[in-house]
């Protein structure tokens, strides 16, 4: 079956001059959950950002196709109406209205008749949302927002749910909870494409990932085969061997071999 996302050898510069994704290609298969992995600074944002079509006349080079069409360079509501819906890192909300009208915010335009259904599916994985339905969504915890931000952006029937860092500055357990809420959107799905800094949380839901490093992929693999990389254990998953020696200095790090 052809990826429902293709994406081939992409480049995309700020200012013109600065390279911040280089000859980039990755593919999202449908109805999986797929993970774009990086340290700071990678490129991941930019790369969702490209994909949506908020960098202007970006990517420079390289194309990108959704369901067999190109893409790349449309407007960036012309992306979104296709079934592309983006998470943004800071989640987008409209702070000072109520999670009720955000969520309505979420569906307008709709005429479906879907719309009971879909509000149940996400009062279902988000029960807090309808206890907070009047509360204004700036005063809601970071948890709360990711995950106001996720039920607002699956009112709009995403084709393609991309997110960006979802679990960041959450508690263990809350972002626990936005990762069981990703897995079950999945399942009822949804293709979902995941840029993360948390490997352990991403790999343990996806199928397939993505390294990415100063704007490349660098390595990239089915989870179980990224989980069991000795270089993406050390440096993403934080297990590494290196033990101090006896005089308290650390040996000398072992070299990653991408
Ligand atoms: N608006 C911008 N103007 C110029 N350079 C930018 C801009 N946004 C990002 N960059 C640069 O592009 C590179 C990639 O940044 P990006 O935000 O995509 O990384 P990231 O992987 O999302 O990092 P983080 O994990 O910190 O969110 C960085 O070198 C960054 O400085
Ligand atoms: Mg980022």
């Amino acid at each position: 079956m052809s990826p429902l996302l293709k994406i081939a050898t992409i480049e995309t510069l700020y200012y013109d001059r600065i390279y911040a994704l280089h000859g980039l290609s990755l593919e999202v298969k449908e109805k999986e959950i797929f993970t774009v992995l990086g340290p700071n600074g990678a490129g991941k944002t930019t790369l969702l950002k490209t994909i949506a079509g908020l960098l202007k006349d970006q990517p420079k080079k390289g194309t990108i196709e959704f369901m067999g069409k190109r893409i790349h360079r449309l407007a960036p509501e012309r992306v979104a109406r296709l079934g592309i819906v983006y998470v943004p890192e800071d989640r987008g909300l409209f702070r000072e209205l109520t999670v009720k009208e955000n969520l309505e915010l979420g569906c307008w335009g709709r005429k479906d008749s879907h719309l009971k259904e879909d509000f149940e599916f996400i009062y279902e994985l988000f029960p807090i949302l309808k206890e907070r339905a009047g509360q204004e969504s700036e005063t809601l915890s970071g948890g709360e927002q990711q995950m106001l931000a996720m039920a607002r952006a699956m009112l709009r029937r995403p084709k393609l749910l991309m997110l960006d860092e979802p679990s960041l500055g959450l508690a263990p357990r809350v972002a626990r909870q936005v990762y069981d809420a990703l897995l079950k959107i999945s399942q009822a799905g949804t293709t979902i494409l995941l840029v993360e800094q948390n490997a352990r949380l991403a790999l343990g839901i996806a199928t397939f990932g993505y390294i990415m490093e100063s704007g490349r992929i660098v390595l990239e693999g089915t989870a179980e085969e990224l989980k069991e990389n000795e270089d993406v254990q050390e440096l993403y998953l934080g297990l590494g061997k290196e033990t101090p020696s006896p005089k308290g200095w650390r040996l000398y790090k072992k070299r990653r071999t991408w």
